[in-house]
C-alpha cells in the first residue's frame, strides 16, 4: 500500500513515503472517558501511524469481527483511538483495561491529502476522531465541529483552534468560505459540505469486515458508483 505521508520507505518513482501495513498484538496503555466517548490508548509496537484518515482494524474482545478505527493521536510509542460505544463491539473496546492485549491491523485505506494551502477541518460527532492527528500534521488549522450536546462536545478539547456548534446549528452554517475543507462525520453532513465545497476531501463511514478489499462489506454507492471504502477510501474527493 503506497500513501503520501509519514513513516516507511520512499517510493523511488513518486517521492512518496510508503506506509507498511502490519498486524501486531499490542498492550492497552489506558482508556479515558471524554464525554460519551472513550480514548483507547495502545502501545504502538512496530505499527506505523500512517496518514491521518487511514484506519486500523481493532480486535473487539468476544466478537467475531474487528472494528475499524481511525487514528486519533499518534504520540511517540503510542496510538490512540476515539471510540463511541454504540454496539457490543465498540463497548467491548471501551471496556479494555491497561495491560489487556488486542490484535491490531493497519494502517489501512486512503487518508487525507495534506498538500492543502488553507485547511479547514469540518466534523460532526464521532467524526472528529481523526482530527487531533490531522490537526497536528497540518500545524493546527481552524476547525468547525458540530455536536449533539455539550457532553458530546467535550471531544472538541482534543482539537486545537476549534469552533464548536451544537444542534440545532449545522456546521455548514459556521464554515468560512475560501478554505480547503477536510471533513469527517455523518453522511448527511458530508453531503451538505460537498454541496458547499465541491473540492472538499470527505472521510466516509461504513461497516467493515476485513478492512483490505476482500469482502465487499464496506461497498457503498456514491454518485452511482460502487466504492469499497476500505481501499478506495475512507477519504474521497467530493467532486
Ligand atoms: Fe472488506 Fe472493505 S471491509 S472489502
Amino acid at each position: 500500500m503506497a500513501q503520501p505521508g509519514s513513516g516507511g520507505s520512499s517510493c523511488p518513482f513518486h517521492g512518496w513515503k510508503r506506509t507498511v501495513m502490519a498486524r501486531e498484538r499490542v498492550r492497552v496503555r489506558g482508556a479515558e472517558q471524554i464525554g460519551p466517548y472513550t480514548l483507547l490508548r495502545v502501545e504502538r509496537s512496530r505499527l506505523e501511524p500512517g496518514v491521518p484518515g487511514q484506519f486500523f482494524m481493532l480486535e473487539a474482545p468476544g466478537r467475531l469481527l474487528p472494528r475499524p478505527m481511525s487514528v486519533c493521536l499518534a504520540p511517540p510509542g503510542e496510538l490512540a483511538f476515539l471510540i463511541d460505544p454504540i454496539g457490543p463491539g465498540t463497548r467491548a473496546l471501551c471496556a479494555l483495561q491497561p495491560g489487556d492485549r488486542i490484535d491490531v491491523l493497519g494502517p489501512l485505506g486512503k487518508g487525507f491529502r495534506l498538500d492543502v494551502e488553507r485547511p479547514l477541518l469540518v466534523g460532526g460527532g464521532i467524526g472528529v476522531a481523526p482530527f487531533p492527528y490531522l490537526s497536528e500534521r497540518l500545524g493546527g488549522p481552524p476547525a468547525v465541529l458540530g455536536f449533539r450536546s455539550g457532553w458530546h462536545a467535550e471531544a472538541a478539547a482534543l482539537v486545537p483552534n476549534a469552533e464548536v456548534v451544537l444542534e440545532p446549528t449545522y456546521v455548514t452554517e459556521a464554515m468560512p468560505a475560501g478554505r480547503d475543507v477536510l471533513a469527517c462525520g455523518p453522511e448527511q453532513m458530508l453531503e451538505a459540505v460537498r454541496r458547499l465545497t465541491p473540492h472538499a476531501q470527505l472521510a466516509w463511514e461504513a461497516p467493515m469486515a476485513c478492512g483490505y478489499g476482500a469482502c465487499y462489506g464496506c461497498a457503498v454507492e456514491i454518485d452511482g458508483e460502487l466504492k469499497r471504502l476500505c481501499v478506495e477510501g475512507p477519504v474521497l474527493a467530493a467532486a
